[in-house]
């Protein structure tokens, strides 16, 4: 067995295989399905600091190899997550992180500093880069300086291991994780949903309430894969890759592509139990090809 242990920031994780924020609820909702221990971690739902009620139905439609969602970031806001399910989740027994997203750099901070309290949660992750909401957020993302200046004003409060995740939204990904970093994001995770839409031709009508809404699944993965490598090779913190990853074999072209840790979204719809394979797929990888350790393969493909 080879060794799967990574480091990303403070953060120590027992594989690289993570699932992705708004695809994997609190996590209990998989326990039934899978061993939650045999997973790197897992990051919640997207939280905010007041309640969200999330966009008008229809928000999902289904793509060829992927999905439109416009969920809008529907939670109950960080106060009822840190007294009502935050004791539910806490010793799990992997990392649970959170999502945190917001409409004014005060409500990723107020967020944060909450967050920040809470013991058994080691990392956030600001989602600078949801397409789906009004305000702010991927407002945030797809412009060097309001990057830069949430970031500033999170790592001020927020002390534990701090990744952003970043919208593929923009001309150029590598920009605004250069400027990420340069405000001391630990991490950058890549790629949120790319902005697309539907049209019910019979109906005349857009297929989501929203018009446009975020794809993801197996279709976004070439776009994920170029990006993550494109930003590997800019930033000199970890890169956490994900879109459109299935199976091992996508994992591993994510981590040879430079990513330290991969995010399964999507296909957890479709394959409850598709990270755990993931992480025994990587295992055999690695022993097959004679590898000790995950970090030997981390941007290492000629
Ligand atoms: C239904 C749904 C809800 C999502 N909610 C969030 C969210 O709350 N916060 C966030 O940062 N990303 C959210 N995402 C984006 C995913 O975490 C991920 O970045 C994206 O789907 C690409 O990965 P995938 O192709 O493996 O799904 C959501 C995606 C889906 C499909």
């Amino acid at each position: 067995m080879a060794n799967l242990n990574i480091n990303i920031g403070k953060l120590h994780l027992k594989n690289p295989v993570l699932t992705a924020s708004g695809t994997f609820g609190y996590g209990l909702e998989y326990a039934d399905f899978m061993d939650l221990s045999k997973i790197g971690g897992i990051f919640v739902k997207g939280t905010t600091l007041n309640p969200r009620e999330g966009n008008d139905y229809p928000r999902m439609a289904e793509t060829p190899s992927g999905m439109l969602n416009a969920v809008g970031l529907q939670n109950k806001g960080v106060d009822y997550f840190i007294n009502y399910i935050y004791p539910d989740i806490k010793d799990i027994e992997t990392n649970m992180m959170v999502n945190a997203s917001g409409s004014t750099i005060e409500d990723y901070v107020a967020c944060a500093e909450k967050i920040n309290t809470l013991e058994k949660i080691p990392a956030i992750e600001l989602n600078i880069s949801c397409p789906n909401v009004k305000q702010g957020g991927m407002a945030f993302g797809t412009n060097c300086n309001s990057a830069a200046e949430v970031v500033k004003a999170v790592r001020k409060v927020y002390h534990k291991t701090l990744i952003v995740k970043l919208s593929p939204n923009v001309t150029d990904i590598t920009e605004i994780a250069k400027a990420v970093e340069a405000e001391g994001a630990d991490a950058v995770s890549l790629i949120n949903t790319l902005l697309g839409m539907a049209i019910d031709v019979e109906k005349r009508k857009p297929v989501l309430s929203t018009i446009t809404g975020g794809l993801s699944g197996p279709s976004v993965k070439p776009i994920a894969l170029q990006m993550v490598y494109r930003t590997a090779k800019s930033v000199q913190i970890p890169v956490i890759g994900l879109g459109g990853i299935s199976n091992w074999k996508d994992a591993v072209e994510f981590i040879l592509a430079g990513a330290t840790a991969i995010q399964i979204g999507t296909y957890n719809f479709i394959d409850p139990t598709v990270s755990v394979k993931v992480v025994d797929g990587i295992n055999e990888y690695l022993d097959r090809h004679g590898f000790t350790s995950v970090q030997e393969i981390i941007g290492n493909f000629v």
